[in-house]
């Protein structure tokens, strides 16, 4: 019989001893066998121990240097972190949360959620408790109980968490504070409420300061026919005191010789033929008066997008003559109008936007030798095209980007607003066209309407 390998089970047991080759075996044949074999056993159940310690130790090793890794990482998460059970009780809060909540963890665990928060907040945490899915996540906005009262407010995630299998344990809460977020997003707010309110102060001035033109060029229009009709009524009234005299002498009966000499001292003949010219003269006044009033009233009634036939000759003709004359110096308008066109639009903002680019270029060719504009209006397909070009300086480089913007003015303060070819570029386009500018190539500038014929 082959003797037992000595092993580490066996020499602690001391049965190696025990069956030493000096003392006669207690045990004989089968005997013997079946004690080696349980032997043999231990020793291998002790080996398999030994392995498993080993491995239980390199398990706990890991599992330590996880935990160390997910706390580091909890404790250095700066948004606050609070983890609660199905019913809302607290098992875990990370630093930052005890930094907001001013008590120290231990004194956090085991209270309920709801005791933390601000009360008027207390339906939205329950709500929040009760989150249908697990899948959801609740956004809020609340403010905590701290221990210097309630905090800045917070904006809270809240997501369910899950056993493995899949049922809900409880409420996860992260948060960070958007009180500074919020109080610059409301700055930003009303920042951008004035900058709006101060546009439209600015559109308003330059709606005005464009009615003052028009008042300006009317008034000049009007000035015209009614010195004219003023003159004739003057000389009228000399006239009716000279018949007057005159037929006063023939009803007391002055003889005819007295007739003929006051006739010829009144100059009554040349007076009777200078009637009709007077009194046509007059009309003519009334009449030029009547008319501008006439294309004043088209200006100011049509309701706000009302669109009618406009015609392009009458517009442009009185747009231009009215923007001229609101300005002093003499500059001469030359019209290119071909008959008959007309476009679809509102006539008071077509009107506006030939003024506006008249009264332009009018800025542009003060101090020209030889001051001209010229306006021409053709049909061109489906569209009529309507150009007002300037002798002026043009365009410098790069301007004719900017032209358009909003508050671009190469004028001085008081003069320009930068807000004239902006509204005109949008009416243009509010009709469906379009409004562009040019260098022409012998010098000056040029801008092109494009509208839809009617
Ligand atoms: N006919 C033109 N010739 C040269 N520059 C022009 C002409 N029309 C407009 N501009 C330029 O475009 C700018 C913007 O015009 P606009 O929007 O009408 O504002 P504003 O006339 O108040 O300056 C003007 O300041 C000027 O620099
Ligand atoms: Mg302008």
């Amino acid at each position: 019989m082959a003797a037992p390998e000595r092993s580490t089970a066996a020499a602690k047991t001391g049965l190696i001893d025990r069956v030493g080759p000096h003392l006669p075996s207690p045990f004989e044949g089968d005997q013997e066998a079946a004690w080696i074999e349980v032997i043999r056993k231990m020793d291998e159940v002790y080996a398999d121990l030994l392995r498993y310690e080993t491995d239980l130790e390199e398990k706990n090793t890991a599992l330590e240097e996880a935990q160390a890794f997910i706390s580091s990482v909890i404790e250095s998460v700066s948004d606050i972190l609070i983890v609660c059970d199905r019913n809302g009780v607290v098992l875990q809060v990370n630093p930052a949360a005890v930094r907001l909540l001013g008590s120290p963890a231990d004194a956090l665990l085991a209270r309920s959620l709801g005791e933390l928060v601000d009360p008027a907040d207390r339906a939205h945490i329950d709500a929040l408790l009760r989150a249908p899915s697990a899948a959801e996540t609740v956004a809020l906005e609340i403010r905590f109980v701290t221990a210097t009262g309630l905090s800045d407010l917070y904006a809270i995630n809240g997501a369910t968490r899950s056993d493995p299998a899949g049922a809900r344990v409880g409420t996860v809460l992260t948060g960070r504070p958007i009180g500074e977020l919020r109080r610059a997003y409301e700055a930003l707010h009303t920042a951008h409420s004035e900058l709006q309110r101060a546009q439209r102060q600015l559109v308003e001035q330059e709606k005005m300061a464009s009615l003052g033109r028009l008042v300006a060029g009317v008034a000049h229009e009007l000035n015209n026919p009614i010195s004219f009709i003023y003159g004739n009524i003057h000389t009228l009234e000399r006239y009716r005191e000279r018949m007057s005299a005159y037929l006063t002498a023939i009803h007391h009966g002055a003889d005819p010789a007295e007739v003929d000499r006051l006739r010829r001292e009144l100059k009554i003949d040349a007076l009777l033929a200078d009637y009709a010219s007077l009194i046509e003269g007059t009309l003519e006044g009334a009449m030029r008066v009547s008319d501008v009033v006439k294309n004043l009233r088209r200006l100011s009634f049509p309701k706000s997008g009302e669109t009618l036939r406009v015609d392009v000759d009458r517009v442009v003709r009185t747009a231009a003559r009215w923007a001229a004359r609101a300005k002093p110096g003499h500059v001469a308008l030359d019209f290119d109008i071909a008959p008959d066109v007309a476009v679809i639009g509102n006539e008071g903002q077509f009107h506006q936007i030939i003024v506006n680019l008249v009264d332009n270029a009018l800025d542009a060719v003060r101090g020209q030798t030889e001051p001209r504009i010229e306006i021409a209006a053709k049909r061109h397909g489906g569209d009529v095209v309507i150009t007002v070009a300037d002798n002026g300086a043009g365009f410098a480089d790069g301007l004719i980007d900017k032209i358009f913007e909003p508050f671009f003015t190469t004028k001085p303060v008081g003069e320009g607003t930068g807000l004239g070819l902006w509204i005109s570029y949008g009416i243009a386009r509010e009709h469906g066209g379009t409004l562009a500018a040019s260098n022409r190539p012998g010098g000056g500038a040029v801008f092109t309407l494009t509208l839809a014929a009617a």
